[in-house]
């Protein structure tokens, strides 16, 4: 694998800040009913579902495993368009919390868990777990900015998503910190491109570049 420049860490990438991040999402959700940050805007979710609306290989019976689900937007969308095979973990407590009130308020029947990812996994409730679609937005671009070990926990990261994912299955993965060629790279031991889905472009300098990344992965299984 080639050697990556890691990000320089950030209170983005610590438990503290989602915690006090999502203790006032709960207050403000309970207190007059807003659900909170869709990361990265609600065109980059519903790129993503779109996409998902449109595969012929995702059913609506497909399990869907969003991991750092935050306020669970992404499976609110899925589950109002009649998915309900759908899980989310986040290792926030009180991002669950939100996430369960809001699909409680509107009815919907999403399981929700607080896991860690990169905790010891034979004591985690996801050994042994296998999905098919495995997803994240934002997660693996926090993780990259932990202020400890960021490139080992990355690492860990790819690993721990590769186990959870069903060797027919995708990991669908958007970022704004890594590039569509980083991404790749990165995880090219664990998962093949499957399609890359277009997002809007700037260009600046001569150079075309994307403020967000999202790629659909197939398992690679030797
Ligand atoms: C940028 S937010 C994105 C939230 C959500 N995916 C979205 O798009 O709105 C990153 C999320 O990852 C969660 N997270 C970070 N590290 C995690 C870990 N090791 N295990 C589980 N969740 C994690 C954070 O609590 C936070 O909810």
């Amino acid at each position: 694998m080639e050697e990556v420049d890691e990000f320089l860490s950030s209170k983005l990438g610590t438990k503290e800040h989602w915690e006090s991040t999502y203790e006032l999402e709960l207050s403000n959700f309970t207190s007059h009913g807003d659900i909170g940050d869709v990361w990265f805007g609600e065109d980059s979710m519903q790129r993503v579902v779109n996409w998902i609306l449109e595969s012929d290989v995702v059913k609506e019976n497909s399990s869907i495993l969003d991991i750092g689900c935050g306020n669970g937007a992404f499976l609110l969308c899925l589950a109002s368009e009649g998915f309900d095979n759908l899980f989310g973990i986040d290792y926030c407590g009180t991002a669950i919390k939100l996430a369960e009130a809001i699909a409680n308020s509107k009815k919907l029947d999403i399981k929700y868990e607080t896991v860690d990812l990169l905790a010891e996994h034979k004591k985690s409730e996801l050994a042994g777990r296998k999905y098919d679609i495995t997803h994240d937005k934002g997660t693996y671009d926090t993780i990259s900015l932990s202020p400890e070990d960021a490139e080992t926990k990355r690492q860990q990261y790819i690993k721990e998503v590769y186990n959870l994912t069903k060797d027919q299955g995708l990991f669908i993965i958007t970022s704004c910190n890594w590039t569509e060629e980083e991404l790749i790279s990165h995880v090219s031991d664990y998962f093949s491109v499957d399609e890359v889905i277009p997002t809007p472009t700037f260009s600046f300098g001569g150079k075309v570049g994307s403020v967000v990344t999202s790629i659909i992965f197939k398992k690679v299984v030797s």
